[in-house]
């Protein structure tokens, strides 16, 4: 993996990259057991759509904690390879510790800013799931992709749809909008276009097309998720990642004294989703895109 000249943004995510391999990343590894079952259940939802084969060479793009990439590395079996690739130094190393206490031979891992990473070697396939929606430029990163795939490999790729087919969070969003306001500076970080930048199916086909993929697809895939083994894990989910956590994150003490008040809000806003068990569990919707490098 080489990185490419300034003319393919260099720099453009730093601040993101920043935001990733620090307060995101503490924040995912708290929550790690809910994300990755949430996302989990869409993620394999691409890979029943587009199965990576036995003996394939397969990239995941954004990979986080690796554990798609562990899951990859199982299906292409010992004569494929899945190689792992992240912005944030310490997902890598969370990523590379796992998969070796897990005894999984063949996947490696990279740090990667894949906006600014021409790929030095070939994959019969790509896969990310929720790991391309935050790119500055996602016509430069999804082309440094595209030219990673060999003539007709194919991208699959996770990314969730309108925020109000995923109340759960648009709910959340609005009610600490309504409450702390945005803060017009701040010091923190932020992740960059943030985790709608693809809902729109017009928009994201068309950038494919101009990052060069042909064969382009979205298929709709609407699976409820765990947000919380229970109410209080989801109201802490919240206000910690997605949208209204952001906008928690960056006003960070001059809203303390406000969270009290979040909290009562986001009980009653998500109690619709509260289980008969006690679990918070909410419907969810995403794209399953994929195309295709042309030969
Ligand atoms: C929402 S997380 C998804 C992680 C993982 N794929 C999963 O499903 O659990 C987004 C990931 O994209 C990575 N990321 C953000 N910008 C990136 C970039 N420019 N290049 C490579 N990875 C990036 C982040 O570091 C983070 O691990």
């Amino acid at each position: 993996m080489t990185a490419a000249d300034s003319r393919w943004g260099a720099g453009a995510n730093a601040e993101a990259i920043t935001a990733w391999d620090g307060p995101l990343f503490d924040r995912f590894l708290r929550f790690r057991h809910i994300v990755t079952t949430g996302l989990g259940v869409h993620g394999e939802r691409a890979l029943e759509l587009f199965p990576p084969q036995p003996g394939e060479r397969v990239l995941d793009v954004g990979c986080g904690f690796g554990d798609t990439t562990q899951r990859i590395a199982g299906l292409v079996g010992p004569e494929g390879e899945a190689v792992g690739v992240d912005a944030a130094a310490n997902f890598i190393d969370a990523a590379r510790r796992e998969a070796e206490e897990a005894g999984v031979g063949n996947v490696r891992f990279a740090v990667a800013d894949v906006e600014t990473t021409r790929f030095e070697e070939h994959f019969d396939r790509a896969f990310s799931r929720m790991g391309t929606m935050f790119f500055a430029n996602p016509v430069w990163a999804l082309r440094n992709v595209r030219e990673a795939l060999v003539p007709g490999g194919r991208l699959a790729m996770v990314v969730w749809r309108r925020r109000t087919d995923n109340d759960w969070l648009y709910r959340a969003q609005t009610i600490v909008e309504g409450i702390v306001e945005r803060p017009e500076e701040y010091d923190e970080p932020t992740c960059g276009p943030g985790p709608f930048s693809m809902a729109d199916a017009d928009t994201t086909s068309d950038v494919l097309l101009h990052a060069g993929f042909a064969d382009v697809s979205l298929q709709r895939c609407d699976i409820p998720i765990l947000v919380g083994n229970d109410v209080d894990e989801a109201i802490e989910l919240v206000m910690t990642l997605g949208p209204a956590g952001e906008i928690l994150r960056l006003a960070g003490d001059r809203a303390t004294h406000l969270h009290g008040e979040v909290d009562a809000a986001l009980r009653a806003g998500l109690s619709e989703f509260l289980q008969p068990d006690g679990t918070v569990v909410a419907p969810a919707s995403t794209w399953v895109v994929s195309a295709t490098a042309p030969a």
